[in-house]
């Protein structure tokens, strides 16, 4: 199957850039700049957020860093500390050949992997903080569709943490450039400081002007958060909603409405928000009827790549024919027009018919340990 897997074409449609940096990548950047220099003034070191981890205080300070030494940043007990080294990262992207690295680095993942399809998130905000302008990130953007191989389309992440007014603002300078490899946003950060109804206006705008919607709820935040999400925002996917499962009425409600969840069970466990693959509620969901998408989040960060989480939906007891379906789902519920889906699912079916008959159940159900 793992074989099987890694040769079907496959869609990203909940993929962080940043999460999804290479390893490599990362450990040249770190060593490029001078850390004590980079994080003077910044507010998060002199709060001692970043001191209070262990996993992020050895890289403190500078020195030539190995690969292998910084893979163990990569490591964290609890969601706080999951967005504080996602955050620490952030400060290593300082200029336009830094942004390009990035995106190279994650296409040829992705590219290697047979995803052939991607909706990549970005927090453009964090970038433009390092001091790269926005026009100039959202032309690095637009470069990236041209990359061979692999179709990508960006969705903007506002950062909640930023306040829905600075939120607005900011959807409202990307609208005005206008770039057509945009598609979508959505609200990554803290869910449970700041949950989704004071976003209410900035999806408003961003629906006026024919953005698609998503945003992370049900995630660090119960149902309530995914129940405003759809009320409140009036989003089209939900980013994770695991947490649906804790009320029977909004898992009746997404199955009526055909609403996905972008569903990466690896991230959820790295996160806390369950405490193993047995206690995930992915089965549950989609024997309910929830259309779900499985992605990686940030593959990076918690040590896996597609392929290992379908294995690990495969593992949760989900039949190799439902499997299918999901990788399915991952193109239909993709932001594009309908005549490329069917493309994408036809494709994805003809590669599946002339491949699974020889590969089909011929490798052990994997039990790869958890490595965040
Ligand atoms: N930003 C990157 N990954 C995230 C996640 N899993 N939840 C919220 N914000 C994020
Ligand atoms: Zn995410």
């Amino acid at each position: 199957m793992r074989k099987l897997l890694e040769k079907l074409p496959k869609a990203e449609l909940h993929l962080h850039l940043r999460g999804a940096i290479p390893v490599e990548v990362f450990a040249s950047l770190l060593n490029k700049y001078d850390v004590t220099a980079i994080l003077e003034g910044n507010s998060y070191r002199t709060s001692g957020m970043f001191e209070r981890y262990g996993n992020i205080r050895p890289f403190l300070s500078s020195r030539n860093w190995s690969v292998e030494e910084v893979s163990r940043l990569f490591q964290y007990e609890n969601f706080d500390q999951f967005l504080a080294t996602y955050h620490f990262t952030s400060y290593f992207i300082r200029d336009t050949s830094d942004l390009k690295k990035l995106i190279t680095g994650v296409l040829e993942d992705l590219r290697a992997q047979n995803v052939v399809y991607a909706e990549i998130t970005i927090s453009v905000i964090e970038y433009i903080q390092q001091g790269i302008p926005l026009p100039v990130i959202l032309t690095c953007l637009e470069q990236a569709t041209d990359f061979p191989g692999i179709r990508v389309q960006w969705i903007v992440d506002l950062v909640r943490n930023i306040g829905h007014e600075a939120a607005l603002k900011l959807l409202r300078q990307i609208i005005a450039l206008d770039r057509r490899s945009v598609v979508g946003i959505t609200l990554g950060g803290s869910e449970h400081l700041f949950p989704p109804a004071p976003f209410e206006n900035v999806y408003a705008a961003a629906r006026d002007h024919g953005l698609r919607l998503t945003v992370h709820a049900g995630e660090a935040l119960g149902p309530e958060s995914i129940w405003d999400a759809l009320r409140v925002l009036k989003v089209e996917r939900i980013g994770h909603g695991v947490r649906a499962i804790e009320d029977p009425d909004l898992v009746a409600y997404l199955v009526e409405h055909r609403i996905p969840l972008e569903i990466c069970p690896t991230s959820n466990l790295c996160t806390g928000v369950f405490s193993s693959y047995e206690a995930h509620p992915l089965k549950a969901l989609f024997d309910a009827g929830v259309p779900i998408a499985i992605s990686t989040d940030d593959p990076t960060f918690f040590g896996t790549a597609l392929v290992d989480e379908y294995m690990h939906v495969r593992d949760m007891g989900v039949s190799d024919s439902d499997i299918l379906e999901i990788l399915k789902n991952s193109f239909r519920h993709a932001f594009l027009p309908d005549e490329e889906i069917e493309k994408y699912v036809h494709r994805l079916l003809t590669i599946h018919t002339s491949l699974a008959p020889t590969v089909f159940g011929s490798i052990p159900v994997s039990q790869a340990p958890l490595s965040c």
